[in-house]
């Protein structure tokens, strides 16, 4: 078998395709290698004094754990000298991280989610990063109003996963393909190109704890899931919960299904409980290279107009058709 590595495929999609400047595949080089840092870690649990709380809380109020701060600082570290970007932003800072000065400014913008589905770290259940590049508007300085764009603008996304393998799937506008890390030899290897999600799926994914909370559409779609073969579907449905958003939308491009994390009633003012900048776009620009659909239950995430950094979002993400029919209920009700 021809094994191909990030570096090779960038090169090509580079080169060949002309879909990547080089300075664009410096940095998704370079978040490759911070999240083969923050697998290592990962892997050491126990053994590398990664596990549990680090007794602080992040901007949304959420406690954080060791690997939280952990993997910002080894995406921060990586990313900072290159020249590649103008400024970060993530889930762990309030504000944004302008490259210091002592580093040159490139034109590009990292957002990330530097470890996603904290809940799993200790209980040893996958979890991973997450990323969306943007370009910098024109103009001198850097500030967080760079970073107010709807998700249609991103120039590459994609997560890595730390699973029983790590793999990093990746989208720049061409298709997704996934690499695996090979960890004798230290690289991502191309393990799949041209991910597809089949438009069907007899699978869904929901806290179906909050059932109580939710809004009649929402419900509606669930019900008719749960009612099986004698319902209105006419087949039964299987349900995932993993809580983690990478997991899960790792199984649906793999093998198809949807993903919802809708508002509820517990807090009627936020839209949502995941993050539309560093959360929902990049996993919807994936899902939607890969033929699915991701909305808000209304309208396409991707082309929400952010008006804050940690903005919240509804999410319903995958399988094309069961993302349209709940959309559709939204519309109806
Ligand atoms: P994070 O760990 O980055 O805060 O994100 C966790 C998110 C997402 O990954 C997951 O789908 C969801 O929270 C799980 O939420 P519940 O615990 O409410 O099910
Ligand atoms: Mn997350
Ligand atoms: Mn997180």
């Amino acid at each position: 078998m021809k094994r191909i590595s990030l570096t090779r495929y960038l090169v090509e999609q580079q080169r060949l395709e002309g879909h990547i400047p080089s300075q664009l595949r410096l940095l998704l080089e370079v978040v490759a290698r911070a999240c083969k840092r923050i697998s290592q870690s990962v892997n050491k649990g126990a053994l590398g004094d990664v596990m549990g709380s680090a007794q602080s809380e992040n901007v949304q109020g959420e406690v954080q754990k060791k690997l939280d701060i952990i993997a910002n600082e080894v995406l921060i570290e990586a990313n900072e000298w290159g020249g590649h970007l103008a400024a970060m932003a993530s889930e762990e800072m309030e504000g944004i991280y302008v490259v210091p000065n002592r580093y040159p400014q490139g034109e590009y913008l990292l957002l990330f989610d530097p470890l996603d589905g904290s809940s799993n770290i200790d209980v040893n259940v996958s979890i991973g990063t997450i990323f969306s590049v943007l370009l910098k508007p024109e103009g001198t300085g850097v500030s967080e109003n760079d970073f107010l764009q709807p998700g249609t603008q991103q120039v590459a996304a994609g997560y890595c996963v730390y699973g029983p393998q790590t793999t990093l799937v990746l989208t720049v506008g061409d298709g997704v393909a996934m690499f695996t890390l090979d960890r004798e030899q230290g690289s991502f290897v191309l393990t799949q190109e041209n991910v597809t999600i089949p438009e069907d799926t007899k699978e869904f994914a929901i806290n179906m704890s909050n059932m109580r909370h939710w809004d009649a559409p929402v419900k509606r779609y669930v019900d008719e899931c749960l009612a099986g073969r004698e319902g209105p579907r006419g087949k039964d449905f299987n349900m995932r919960w993993i809580a983690s958003m990478v997991a899960d939308i790792h199984r649906i491009l793999t093998r198809g299904g949807v993903f919802m994390y809708p508002w509820d009633k517990r807090e009627p003012d936020r839209p949502g409980k995941l993050r539309l900048m560093y959360e929902a776009n990049p996993m919807s620009w994936l899902v939607e290279q890969a033929g699915g659909a991701a909305t808000n239950g209304r309208q396409r995430i991707m082309t929400i107009h952010p008006t804050q950094l940690h903005e919240r979002v509804s999410v319903f993400m995958g399988s094309k058709h069961e993302v349209e029919r709940v959309t559709s209920y939204h519309h109806e009700a």
